[in-house]
């Protein structure tokens, strides 16, 4: 059979339309007039391209910009590739289990929702439909400081617990208050947000010309101080911005004061270092969320997955170890998992949910990081989350990586 050069090009079009690469790259755009149904995207990297569809240009930038250069960005999902899994056969497995208790939460999928702010932005029911979203799918939603609606409004609408996010502010009285209020709309955990000290540089948002760290529209009523007290700090050291917060003035103490006070668990989020997993435990923590925040604070840390293996050993068991940044498969979670993460925390995925279809948008994300993640389980035999262990991974050594997160090429 001859194949003419007509017919060479159509395969290869053909080829390069159904290309995974293309796909995982994020290279689909649709058009406001060609939304995809909901029940047609398999993955949830696919709600990405819909949701950037659907919301203003800075509000895509602030949700999935990271910092400065974006290594961290891309680290948090190339890192996955350095562990390959080791499944084992003949397993015995008559029903998979993902369920599993969290604070005295019982949860279908050791999967939440991390905290993001002003989800207004992404959609104009925000955080309410994000944490009926999340209720729907039977998992907690982490709820930010910095939100559209305030916490009471949020906690009348979750159909399932809540965890709250703390930002402290400068008056310890209104953060005890904040602290308390939450409580009091249903959080079962505060998460203590502590790599933030000073606003960080978000050049996807600069070169949009939005000189905040968050673009217009994002209200955060929780945030309200009373007359008098202080806000974030610009401090000119020349003429470029750059801003302090409270935060910075924040030591250990703080940790101590609030476990004092706080009538349930508290966690450390933004822990990168075993040192600082080993002092959340020792200053009253109830356990630590490893987390870069997203890759939208300091550039150049290494990704969550890689620092895992040695938080889980230094905590050795005296605190629940929590995972978030970059997890968007079933196998991620695995991995996390396997390495001793309780549980993992997923950031942007559930907002392209939001952006692109509502609360019905979180809800199937949820769903389709669940469902991946009872596959690889099945497939690697594993039938529940006690069944699981470091034995299920091998890590890479280092000298065997090939060379990744090269800067794009315009840097
Ligand atoms: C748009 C956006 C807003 C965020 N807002 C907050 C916040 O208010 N407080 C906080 O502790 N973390 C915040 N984060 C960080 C997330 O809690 C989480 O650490 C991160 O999103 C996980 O990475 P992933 O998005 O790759 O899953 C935010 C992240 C994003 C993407």
């Amino acid at each position: 059979m001859t194949v003419t050069r007509r017919d060479a090009l159509r395969n290869l079009f053909i080829w390069l339309a159904g290309s995974p690469l293309l796909r995982g790259q994020q290279e689909i755009q649709y058009t406001p007039e060609r939304i995809p149904l909901m029940d047609d995207l398999v993955n949830v990297l696919e709600f990405e391209p819909v949701s950037k569809t659907k919301i203003p240009k800075t509000a895509y930038d602030f949700v999935n910009g990271g910092v400065d250069s974006e290594w961290t960005l891309r680290r948090n999902r190339e890192a996955f590739n350095w562990i390959t899994l080791r499944p084992r056969v003949l397993a015995n497995e008559k029903q998979l289990d993902l369920s599993c208790e969290l604070f005295g939460t019982k949860i279908e999928m050791p999967i939440l929702v991390a905290p993001t702010g002003t989800q207004g932005l992404s959609h104009p029911e925000g955080e309410l439909a994000m944490v009926r979203g999340a209720g729907a799918a039977k998992t907690i939603d982490c709820v930010s400081s910095n939100t559209n609606y305030t916490i009471d409004k949020i906690g009348d609408a979750a159909t399932f617990p809540i965890w709250f996010q703390l930002y402290p502010g400068p008056d310890p009285a209104g953060t005890r208050e904040r602290v308390e209020r939450a409580i009091a709309a249903g959080a079962k955990v505060i998460a203590l947000t502590v790599d933030t000290p000073y606003n960080s540089h978000r050049e996807r948002l600069l070169r949009d010309r939005v000189a905040q760290e968050v673009p217009p529209g994002g209200a955060t009523p929780n945030l309200v101080e009373r007359p008098g007290r202080r806000r974030a700090v610009p401090t000119t050291p020349n003429r470029y911005r750059l801003t302090r917060r409270f935060t910075a003035e924040l030591g250990w103490s703080f940790v101590d004061e609030l476990c004092s006070y706080a009538k349930v668990p508290v966690l450390t989020k933004g822990i990168l270092t075993p040192e600082d997993a080993k002092r959340s435990i020792e200053h009253g923590a109830a356990g630590v969320i490893v987390s870069n925040h997203g890759a939208r604070y300091l550039d150049t840390v290494p990704s969550t997955i890689e620092v895992l293996p040695e938080i889980v050993d230094a905590v050795g068991g005296k605190g629940t170890v929590l995972v978030d940044s970059g997890f968007r498969r079933g196998t991620d979670i695995l991995k996390a998992l396997a390495i001793g993460a309780k549980a993992v925390l997923v950031g942007r995925p559930p907002l392209w949910g939001l952006g692109a279809y509502g609360q019905a948008g979180v809800t199937r994300v949820l769903e389709l990081l669940q469902t991946e993640l009872a596959l690889a389980m099945g497939l690697a035999g594993c039938p529940t989350l006690a069944s699981i262990n470091r034995s299920l991974v091998h890590i890479e050594p280092q000298k065997s990586r090939h060379a990744g997160c090269r800067p794009r090429a315009f840097f």
